[in-house]
């Protein structure tokens, strides 16, 4: 509470600039008729947007076909998103705003060590298609999955929209996930093909992949076949009738393709997300109404022109990676920069120096890096020139005002606005934020909803609040990006999402509502910590942390941290007694690395005979969190198992 308390203080406000308005794709008059459609038939509006900025090949019979809480948009509808992509672009006759993008840069991709390459619309084209090629010639079929295991390097990107190509649905799982982690992932969704690459490279040299995809692909009996690209040249180990090339295979594979008439309801990806139980749920996306989402949103709220150099510096292995910066610029023939490395490698202004040399337009980022480089230094962003850019945007966590203000300040020059976008994995898309031509910001929120997009705050009874109100952040109508499903378990979809309150989802967030409508993202209100903007689940590093056999307990929370938002601290009871030991602390959180992988590490472990539990055996995480960021613990404590245990654990702060 003592966070909204200073959020609701923030009193600035700052205007879009005229000259921005003037040139802004949505205006503050097209904005507001938007907002009109959208607030009386959000179903229509999404409509009008896929008929305005998606391609179809046949057209659909019904907008929306809505069986709380399965949703089908565009039904009958035939499309492909490679096709919308990019096919549609290299002919000025069919490409959005009538203009040939063929020999237009697609993606800039600069590697760590600074190699780069530039691909234009018609070589992606031509490779996707190859790959496309490649994929039918291992039997990948429409309907099947592919899992993508894969650093941020241009063959990531190919090999998605290959899959959108045919009609397989392609699982990316993020480079930093552990063997026990990529192979959970495989089995779920039942993968039949595993793309991945050597190696990749960061903070200064090169990491291995192929080695984690052998260990992982040991005990997945459905992969059959493994493609590897070769990045860093490092020695792999190929499995004869298993492992192939991605060159040797391109090399032979035709540069032709037809992209397949695909329904609108075709899954398109599953993307693995945290959530308050163990393991994580496979969210299924699909085709037709995603793309409308992602191409709407992306056009509206990054104001995309033709000459724009757009760069999200998110990896493609997380959803804003899916959705900003492969699918929704390309759908909208954007030029989009792809980094594979580390941002302070080899020098902290590596990103200031990118934005210099490419000529960076459009940059959306995350508030836990803009943390990250205040403290290294203004000096950095000021030895370069920063100029080219005119628009800023952030997402993954609530951005607080003063990282707002540096990054208006210091990066935009006080002349780009900030857009700051709240969603989800699983909302697909951008489903609160500003449009930079016509909304008023304040720092700190992330202003409205999108048109068609029917957000309201609710108590935890299900009234729906009015006006300025604090509350639970709840979405009351279908919106076209939104999940389908969570694979394979229909029961944990209803549950977790729609569970709480009758048809409405429920996002996970609290936020507060003030008197003009601006809605301030509060965070996560359940079991699923936001670590530099990735959701992990306190139940996901229990259960790493249960499973090594120096644990007899443990229980997770998050704390809050300057850099990172939330840090993961764990309370263990180990087997061997309290006396407790840095070698144990080490080995703990190396397990955690290896059973779910390095962005899950615990920043603190702390040791305990017994966990504060309620009479009822239920962990008092209120407790453990006030304990974790050395707060005095407040509260009714009397449903407390055992007293002495709280003193202990208070006890073992001191040391
Ligand atoms: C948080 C990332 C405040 C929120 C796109 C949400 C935000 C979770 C914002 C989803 C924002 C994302 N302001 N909080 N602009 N954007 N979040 O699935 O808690 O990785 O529920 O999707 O991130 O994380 P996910």
């Amino acid at each position: 509470m003592a966070d909204i308390d200073t959020l609701l203080k923030e009193k600035r406000t700052f205007k879009p600039a005229p000259e921005f308005t003037k040139q802004a794709n949505w205006n503050k008059r097209t904005t507001s008729e938007h907002r009109k459609l959208g607030e009386k038939n959000p179903t229509k509006f999404w409509a009008k947007m896929a008929k305005e900025n998606v391609s179809w090949f046949t057209p659909w019979k019904k907008d929306l076909e809505w069986k709380p809480p399965f949703a089908k948009w565009f039904v009958g509808g035939k499309t492909n998103v490679s096709y919308n992509c990019l096919d549609r672009h290299l002919d000025p006759k069919t490409s959005p705003g009538g203009v040939s993008r063929k020999n237009k840069a697609a993606i800039i991709w600069e590697g760590e060590p600074g190699d780069t390459r530039v691909i234009t619309y018609g070589q992606l084209h031509r490779e996707v298609c190859q790959f496309a090629n490649v994929l039918k010639e291992q039997g990948v079929k429409r309907g099947d999955r592919v899992c993508l295991y894969m650093p941020m390097i241009p063959e990531l990107a190919v090999a998605m929209l290959a899959c959108t190509r045919i009609g397989a649905a392609h699982s990316i799982v993020f480079g930093g996930f552990s063997a026990d982690a990529l192979r959970d992932r495989i089995n779920d969704a039942e993968a039949k093909l595993v793309v991945t690459s050597d190696g990749g490279y960061r903070k200064g040299a090169p990491f291995a992949l192929k080695a984690t995809v052998d260990k992982a692909v040991a005990q997945t009996p459905c992969v059959e076949k493994v493609i590897v690209v070769e990045r860093t040249k490092q020695p792999v180990e190929i499995v004869a009738g298993r492992d192939l090339w991605y060159h040797e295979l391109m090399a032979l594979a035709s540069t032709k393709c037809a992209p397949a008439k695909l329904d609108a309801e075709n899954p398109l990806f599953i993307l693995y997300t945290s959530g308050t139980t163990g393991s994580p749920k496979g969210i299924l996306h699909t085709t037709g109404g995603y793309l409308t989402h992602v191409t709407t949103t992306f056009k509206a709220i990054f104001d995309i022109k033709d000459d724009d150099v757009y760069w999200c510096t998110a990896d493609i292995g997380w959803i804003t990676g899916h959705s900003y910066v492969v699918y929704g610029p390309l759908a909208n023939g954007a030029t989009t920069v792809m980094y594979e490395g580390t941002p302070t490698h080899p020098g902290p202004d590596r990103w200031w120096d990118l934005i210099e040399k490419w000529g960076v337009t459009i940059f959306y980022t995350a508030p836990t890096a803009i943390r990250t480089f205040i403290r290294l230094g203004d000096e950095h962003p000021k030895a370069h020139d920063l100029s080219s850019l005119r628009l800023l945007g952030s997402v993954g966590e609530p951005i607080n005002p003063e990282a707002w203000m540096w990054y208006h300040r210091v990066i935009g020059n006080k002349k780009c606005p900030i857009v700051d976008t709240w969603w989800q994995t699983e909302t697909g898309g951008i489903m609160i934020s500003s449009i930079p031509g016509a909304v008023d910001t304040k720092p700190g929120s992330a202003t409205k909803p999108f048109p068609g997009v029917h957000a309201d705050i609710f108590d935890e009874e299900g009234n729906s609040q009015k006006g300025e109100a604090g509350g639970f952040l709840v979405l009351k109508h279908p919106w076209p990006g939104m999940l389908r499903g969570i694979w394979g378990d229909p029961k944990r979809f209803k549950e977790t999402y729609w569970g709480t309150y009758d048809e409405t989802y429920f996002a996970g967030d609290g936020a507060h509502r003030d008197k003009s409508g601006y809605y301030w993202i509060m965070g996560r209100v359940d079991d699923v910590m936001n670590v530099s903007g990735h959701r992990i689940g306190t139940m996901e590093v229990e259960s790493a942390l249960v499973s090594s056999p120096d644990v007899a307990e443990a229980a997770v929370v998050g704390r809050p941290d300057d850099i990172t938002g939330t840090a993961i601290v764990a309370f263990v009871s180990p087997i061997g007694g309290t006396d407790a030991n840095d070698a144990l602390v080490d080995r703990l959180k190396q397990h955690v690395s290896k059973e779910i992988g390095a962005i899950a590490r615990p920043a603190e472990i702390r040791f305990t005979t017994a966990l504060p539990k309620t009479r009822s055996g239920k962990i008092m995480r209120r407790l453990l969190r006030d304990i974790a960021s050395g707060k005095e613990v407040a509260g009714d404590t009397s449903t407390l198992e055992d007293f002495s245990v709280l003193a202990k654990l208070r006890e073992s702060d001191e040391d």
